[in-house]
């Protein structure tokens, strides 16, 4: 059966496993991505913040007590939009258990939590080389608001 639960911070080593497994395809979208952030020291810090964060939501998906599956967010400064915003910073799957509904049930509960907290909308970013998560979110309702542009500008 799969659960999902809150994360604590007992659950740091196994996230930063998890975001290592799952997001391991980032510097192929991304030749920027440092690869395995969440093993830096930066990452660590990221993880902490996030798990502790009042303002925010860390999801976890387990089966027979292994995880599979995560997904976090916050609140999304968007004073110039009229919707109060919850942003969905990651979320995924290890490879075995995809495209067995997982995905789904994730943003089902984290779409659930926000809901319960009083947000309107969700917002997040997804790689325009990542289409499998592209139309993942597409199939649960999302559609295209922006886009971002970078530009070098110096070595
Ligand atoms: C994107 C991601 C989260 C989707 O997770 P998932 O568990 O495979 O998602 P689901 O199983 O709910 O849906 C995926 C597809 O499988 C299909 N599916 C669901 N259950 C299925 C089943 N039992 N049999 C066959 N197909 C199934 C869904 O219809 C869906 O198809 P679609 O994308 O064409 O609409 C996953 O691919 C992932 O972790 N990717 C790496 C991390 C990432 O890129 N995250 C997103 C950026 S934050």
């Amino acid at each position: 059966m799969i659960t999902i639960r809150k994360a604590t911070i007992n659950d740091l080593p196994a996230i930063k496993e998890l975001n290592k497994q799952i997001f391991i395809n980032n510097p192929k979208y991304d030749n920027d991505a440092v690869e395995d952030f969440a093993h830096t020291p930066q990452g660590e810090k990221y993880f902490k913040e996030a798990i502790r964060s009042k303002k925010g939501c860390f999801l976890i998906a387990e089966e027979n007590e292994q995880m599979i599956g995560y997904a976090n967010g916050e609140e999304k400064e968007a004073s110039y939009r009229k919707s109060k915003y919850f942003e969905i910073d990651n979320l995924g799957v290890i490879l075995e258990k995809k495209k067995q509904g997982i995905g789904k049930k994730i943003l089902n509960a984290i779409t659930n939590w926000a809901k319960k907290k009083g947000f309107q909308k969700i917002y997040l970013n997804c790689y325009v080389k990542n289409e499998k998560a592209l139309n993942f979110y597409r199939s649960n309702g999302y559609s295209e608001i922006d886009i971002c542009l970078e530009k070098k500008i110096s070595e």
